[in-house]
């Protein structure tokens, strides 16, 4: 495997908006001591409980984040993609990690030890602002889910979810994401069975139309209320 420059990492950088925000001899010492890595489709890249060091930017993949009982029950907190981040709250409170995180895909990495993170954001107000935007981002999130768990009933939470992972495309909105029903069902805390009964009943009531490419054209205006 090619070892990455200095000078590679450093161009690299520039391009996440993330570090962009740095001075440019932040950046250079950065580009110093970030480290890249690959992880294969489906792998851990830690688990709950653990008290490993590293931050952890998305370059390309999609992984998510889950936790899981005794019994090995998951449930799905979140699904991250290129630019995002995740690792920063057990570097911010020095706790073990909150949740497992899963590689969904192939995915290359930057990484950031905890004592790089810590003097970043401590030179840096613009750094440290868009951590707190992205928790901020993420609090939102979770206050969501609580309130779809609560007041939602599975069919408003499934669908819910589509029109998350949709996109809107000319006048359309389209759900290209390939989300197999095991995962939505672990997003909303229903059977992966009743997730695929709740589907063919939208499918039924026109809110999702089945495309020949495996996508979904979704019809906002049956959505509106979710
Ligand atoms: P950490 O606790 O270090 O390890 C697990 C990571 O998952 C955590 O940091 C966050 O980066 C991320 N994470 C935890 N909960 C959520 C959530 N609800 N939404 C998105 N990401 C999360």
């Amino acid at each position: 495997m090619r070892e990455h420059s200095p000078q590679d990492n450093l161009e690299l950088l520039r391009r996440v908006p993330l570090f962009s925000v740095l001075e440019p001899t932040q950046l250079e010492l950065l580009a110093r001591v970030v480290i890249r890595k690959t992880v294969a489709k489906g792998r851990s890249v830690f688990s709950a409980g653990e008290m490993s060091q590293s931050l952890y930017l998305i370059l390309s993949g999609r992984t998510k984040v889950q936790m899981s009982d005794a019994e090995g029950k998951e449930v799905i907190l979140a699904v991250l993609g290129s630019g995002e981040f995740f690792g920063e709250m057990a570097l911010i409170d020095d706790q073990p990690r909150s949740a497992t995180v899963v590689t969904l895909e192939t995915c290359e990495f930057l990484t950031m030890n905890k004592e790089d993170f810590r003097n970043c954001l401590a030179s840096n107000t613009e750094m440290a602002t868009l951590i707190m935007r992205g928790l901020v981002k993420r609090l939102r999130e979770a206050d969501r889910k609580i309130e779809s768990l609560a007041l939602l009933d599975v069919y408003g939470r499934v669908a819910r979810v589509l029109l998350e992972f949709s996109e809107v495309e000319g006048d359309r909105r389209v759900l290209r994401d390939k989300l197999p029903r095991q995962d939505v069902a672990k997003m909303i805390g229903a059977s992966r069975e009743m997730v695929s009964r709740v589907m063919k009943g939208l499918e039924t009531d026109g809110f999702i139309v089945a495309q020949p490419d495996g996508s979904f054209v979704l019809h906002e205006n049956r959505s509106a209320h979710y």
